[in-house]
């Protein structure tokens, strides 16, 4: 017989709420998703106040201006939840086929469903996949894009390196993800609400677990300089990082070297 299962920690409300430093962490952020999955979209729109539908097309725009120029032909999403950074990709470029992948089933649910009600629809594929074993051959991308999906990894540099792995240079990886604000006057303001504020209104709809756990999963993201030192070390040349809304959230994009850049 097998040993049982670790316990998980909960909130008071029996909402997941994982610890980074426990063995059952990875176990439980995807539960956590699957226990948000429903309602994800509208608390997102909510908690960030409508920033949300600007960050992404934003990155979108911070890539087209840092990629070189080339056809793109096959896009990576890696995360995708309920796809929105998916099908954004898939309107922004209509010559290419999208992959979304994530390993929580009722999200990937809920992004099929709005997939169906979506012109773009057709062009993005989804798949149940963890980003740490990415199920594709090496070089088999032009594009790889994930959005707030870093600070929920067991192990970021892993992931990293597989997204790397499957880019074919010069192909371009971006990352969005929430950062600590740049501005030392907005930083406070930011951190009442984000640290405050969002847990008690994940509360009041039975999720005290996942909005406590938001903030502390700021907390153990790296800063953006280190941040941009993984992306180096995971075998990207050219790296920045492009902070939006006075540094709440960050682009990272950095740039596939060929293999004979990468020892420089
Ligand atoms: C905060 S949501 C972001 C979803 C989407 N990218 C967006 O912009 O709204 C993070 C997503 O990453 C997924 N995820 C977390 N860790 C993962 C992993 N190791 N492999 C694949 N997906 C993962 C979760 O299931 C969840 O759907």
């Amino acid at each position: 017989m097998s040993a049982p299962a670790a316990p998980s920690r909960r909130a008071p409300d029996g909402s997941p709420y994982p610890d980074r430093t426990t063995p059952t962490f990875e176990r439980d952020v995807r539960q956590m998703f699957g226990h948000i999955a429903e309602r994800y979209d509208w608390f997102d729109h909510v908690a960030s106040m409508g920033n949300d539908f600007l960050w992404r097309p934003r990155a979108l725009g911070q890539l087209d201006r840092f990629r070189r120029p080339g056809p793109v032909r096959r896009i990576l999403d890696v995360g995708c939840g309920t796809g929105d950074l998916a099908r954004l990709a898939a309107r922004r470029y209509p010559a290419a086929r999208v992959v979304g992948v994530d390993f929580t089933g009722p999200m990937l649910a809920n992004a099929l469903r709005r997939g169906r009600h979506a012109a773009e629809g057709r062009r993005v594929g989804l798949a149940r996949a963890t980003a740490l074993h990415l199920p594709f051959a090496d070089a088999s991308f032009d594009l790889v894009t994930n959005a707030f999906l870093a600070r929920n990894l067991s192990d970021l540099s892993r992931a990293l390196a597989e997204m790397r792995r499957v880019l074919r240079p010069p192909g371009v990886l971006v990352t969005l993800e929430i950062t600590e604000p740049t501005s030392p006057v907005f930083g406070p303001i930011f951190h009442a609400y984000f640290d405050q504020v969002v847990p008690m209104m994940g509360a009041a709809v039975a999720s005290e677990g996942p909005y406590r756990y938001l903030p502390e999963s700021l907390r153990s993201l790296p800063s953006r300089s280190a941040f941009v030192g993984l992306l180096r070390n995971a075998g990207f040349g050219r790296v920045v990082a492009r902070p939006q809304s006075f540094g709440i959230v960050t682009t990272y994009l950095a740039e596939a070297g060929a293999a004979s850049d990468q020892s420089r």
